[in-house]
């Protein structure tokens, strides 16, 4: 599997990941501390190494000159994980309550913004799929 491709498995992925999060805040009950940090945990682990992969690949096209908005999706990376920080700081609180306004607010803003972002990622992906193969990077 190529690169483009390998990310956007990665996002589809992702987004399965999103629909069992915002269910999570949509429950009248406590939230389950436990269950949602595991959910949390897995959902960051693959962005994580995402975000990594992709800020490299972005470097590669700079550097063979190859046009891609790179600054606009590094900042965008930068903002939404501030928005996970928020979640992570709730979690570790251990209050229900804080867990639930986290994820209410920064949960919902998260899963928005990295929806979006994907999208005009995926867009960008798909206007540069000729130029890749051309070049043949990875
Ligand atoms: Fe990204
Ligand atoms: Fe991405």
């Amino acid at each position: 599997m190529d690169m483009i491709d390998q990310l956007k498995e990665e996002h589809r992925q992702m987004r399965l990941m999103f629909k069992d999060l915002s269910h999570l805040a949509d429950q009248d009950s406590p939230i389950p501390i436990f269950e949602t940090s595991v959910k949390i945990d897995r959902l960051g682990n693959l962005w994580d190494k995402h975000e990594e992969k992709e800020e490299r690949f972005f470097k590669n096209l700079q550097q063979l000159k190859i046009n891609f908005p790179f600054e606009r999706m590094v900042i965008e990376h930068r903002e939404i994980r501030g928005h996970w920080r928020v979640i992570q700081k709730a979690i570790d609180s251990k209050d229900n309550n804080k867990l639930r306004i986290a994820l209410d607010t920064d949960g919902r803003m998260f899963i928005e913004k990295l929806t979006k972002h994907m999208v005009y990622e995926e867009m960008h992906f798909d206007e540069i799929q000729p130029t890749k193969q051309h070049l043949n990077i990875n």
